[in-house]
């Protein structure tokens, strides 16, 4: 693996493990500068780690560096990837409101470089409103997390906020370096957003979807090589770039780009949040008052997911979500069924951070064969994380390759 890591190693019992993680990515061929908090340098020496890593270990800001380069801008520019292991409680307050105040955080606030956190502390510390708020916010900005785990910690307690362990980090690495490819000569649908259905034409029924997660799909589908169909009800984001988007604004203008685009796709992921109803007569004029009370009649919108089923192409992988606010897994289960998918991403919307409008969610993979339970994250790394289980799926189940 030629690349240009840096890892950062904050101030917890795991540190000692840092002195794998760094070993591991060098036997892979990584080069590896490797950051310490001061904090770090009571667990572990800068000794130790600038003998696996073969390279000079930092830990302050105004030790006269050897070169004229600036040292955290040097790294912050250098860097493929930062990974923080062990990524304390303290360094992700930090990194969450831009705090610069020693060479780790100061070089992490300058770096476009991706940031892979390998969290480890107390039960109590990790579950703590303010630390799930901060990682909250990291995720929304696209750190990657890994871990933590449960198991016993060094404090006695029992629960989670065990640092994940050094190859599953360095596994993590892998995937996040080596990016994939793994789509590439597929066609790949995507649907996002709400719908709109008309009452008069200053007013609508609609729901809560921002499109994020149908974005976030069709984005990843795209960078991991597929050709990507967007369709797309209204919503606030930007198009993407190499992307064929269509929008649509009704269940109905769904229903009919559908029935015409799928035929040609192998892949069909239904992300959008489309009206179940729609007014029966919507008002060609701006309603006016009407007394106390006015009923609209509202009459049933298509199942498009039903309908694109029921003329499904040979070898096609339909994937469905559905939101919900209660009983998820069995509901999707259902509709998996009653659908006529292949999978269904379970989305329980009621979850802190999961759900509408957030840059994170929380969600189980379901098939025939199988569920996977995915931590909160951000709607890009579900994205990848459903896409892989989408070509697992097109190879194994579909037997396709
Ligand atoms: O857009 P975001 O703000 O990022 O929010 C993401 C999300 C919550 C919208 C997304 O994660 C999600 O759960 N999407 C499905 C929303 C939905 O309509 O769920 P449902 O359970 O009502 O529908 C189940 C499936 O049938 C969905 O794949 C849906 O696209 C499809 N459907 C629904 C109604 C309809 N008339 N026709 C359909 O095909």
């Amino acid at each position: 693996m030629k690349a240009n890591i840096v890892v950062g190693v904050t101030g917890g019992i795991a540190a000692y493990k840092a002195v794998e993680v760094v070993s591991r990515l060098r036997k892979l061929g990584a080069t590896v500068d490797v950051i310490m908090t001061r904090n770090a340098t009571q667990f572990i020496t800068p000794l130790t780690l600038e003998t696996v890593s073969a390279n000079p270990v930092t830990v302050d800001t105004f030790v006269r560096e050897r070169s004229w380069e600036v040292g955290h801008v040097a790294l912050a520019h250098k860097a493929d990837l930062f990974v923080i292991a062990p990524a304390t409680a303290n360094l992700m307050a930090k990194m969450a409101h831009g705090i610069a105040d020693d060479m780790l955080t100061t070089t992490l606030l300058a770096t476009k470089a991706p940031v892979l956190l390998a969290p480890a502390m107390n039960t109590g510390m990790w579950t703590a409103p303010a630390t799930q708020e901060n990682l909250r916010t990291l995720l929304a900005r696209g750190a990657r997390v890994i871990g933590p785990g449960s198991g016993s910690l060094a404090c006695g307690d029992v629960g989670e906020g065990r640092m994940s362990e050094p190859e599953e980090i360095v596994a993590e690495v892998e995937r996040l370096l080596c990016a994939k490819r793994d789509l590439a000569g597929l066609r790949v649908l995507v649907t996002a957003g709400p719908t709109r259905e008309r009452i008069d034409p200053v007013r609508y029924l609609s729901n809560d979807s921002s499109g994020k997660m149908g974005y976030a799909i069709a984005e990843a589908a795209r960078d991991r090589g597929a050709e990507v169909t967007l369709i797309s009800g209204p919503v606030a984001l930007a198009a993407p770039q190499g992307v064929d988007v269509v929008p649509v604004e009704t269940t109905m203008d769904l229903y009919r780009v559908m029935l015409e685009r799928c035929p040609g796709q192998d892949i069909i992921i239904q992300a959008a949040a489309p009206a179940d109803y729609r007014i029966e007569t919507p008002s060609e004029q701006k309603l006016k008052k009407a007394g106390q009370k006015r009923t609209l009649t509202l009459v049933e919108n298509p199942d498009v997911a039903r309908a694109v089923a029921a003329q499904r192409a040979a070898g096609q992988v339909l994937v469905g979500f559905a939101a919900e606010t209660q009983d998820t897994l069995a509901n999707a289960r259902e509709k998996l069924e009653r659908k006529g998918l292949d999978m269904i991403v379970a989305n329980d919307v009621t979850l802190e951070g999961a759900g509408f409008a957030t840059d994170t969610n929380i969600a189980t993979v379901i098939t025939r064969s199988g569920e996977t339970t995915y931590p909160l994250m951000s709607k890009r790394e579900l994205a990848e994380r459903i896409l892989d289980s989408v070509r697992a799926y097109f190879r194994d189940d579909r037997g396709a390759e």
